[in-house]
């Protein structure tokens, strides 16, 4: 395992649209191991593949750990191909971060609850009814997966002032390597 690069906004990657996985074999098995240990690092609760620069449809979650407490194992869930197949019409707001858009929380508003169908991290096919948090999350997550950010759920503006802040931080980045 090994803990990967996080790709920020405006990285044109995260605008990709990721491709199946054929099959969960041992590459994808670490990939998905890598991503893990790269959220639980960051740390966060939801991390999609192409967040460390793979563009396949694999995504890693976990909302129960508690990174304060030293030991905690969590829960994590893996999700290759995950596909919703069900939301509720009942919506909740939350307010969202994304470890590609860092120290930048909003309100967004999504479906309460949904289903979704995937293969876990040994290739077998689950369906998952998710409501509240986790919901929210792995909505979150596969909408990284079509290149999509919570910011897209949000007024332009902010969207707008958002990607501004971060393109003009990462043209001072550049200056200052340069
Ligand atoms: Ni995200």
């Amino acid at each position: 395992m090994a803990i990967r690069e996080i790709l920020t906004v405006p990285d044109p990657r995260l605008r990709e649209v990721c491709k199946p996985a054929e099959q969960v074999d041992g590459e994808v098995r670490a990939l998905l191991d890598d991503m893990l240990e790269t959220m639980y690092d960051a740390p966060g609760i939801g991390l999609a593949a192409i967040q460390i620069g793979v563009a396949k449809r694999c995504i890693v979650m976990d909302i129960e750990r508690d990174p304060e407490e030293e030991g905690d194992s969590g829960n994590p869930l893996f999700m290759v191909n995950p596909e919703i197949i069900w939301t509720s019409e009942e919506i909740n707001e939350f307010e969202e971060g994304c470890l590609s858009v860092p120290e930048y929380y909003e309100t967004v508003e999504r479906p309460e609850s949904c289903t979704v169908r995937y293969l876990d991290y040994n290739g077998k096919p689950q369906e998952l009814e998710c409501e509240g948090m986790l919901a929210t999350c792995v909505q979150h997550e596969i909408d990284h997966l079509n290149g999509a950010l919570f910011i897209d759920h949000i007024s332009r503006l902010k969207r707008d002032r958002i990607i501004r802040k971060f393109t003009k931080e990462l043209k001072l980045r550049r200056k200052g390597a340069a």
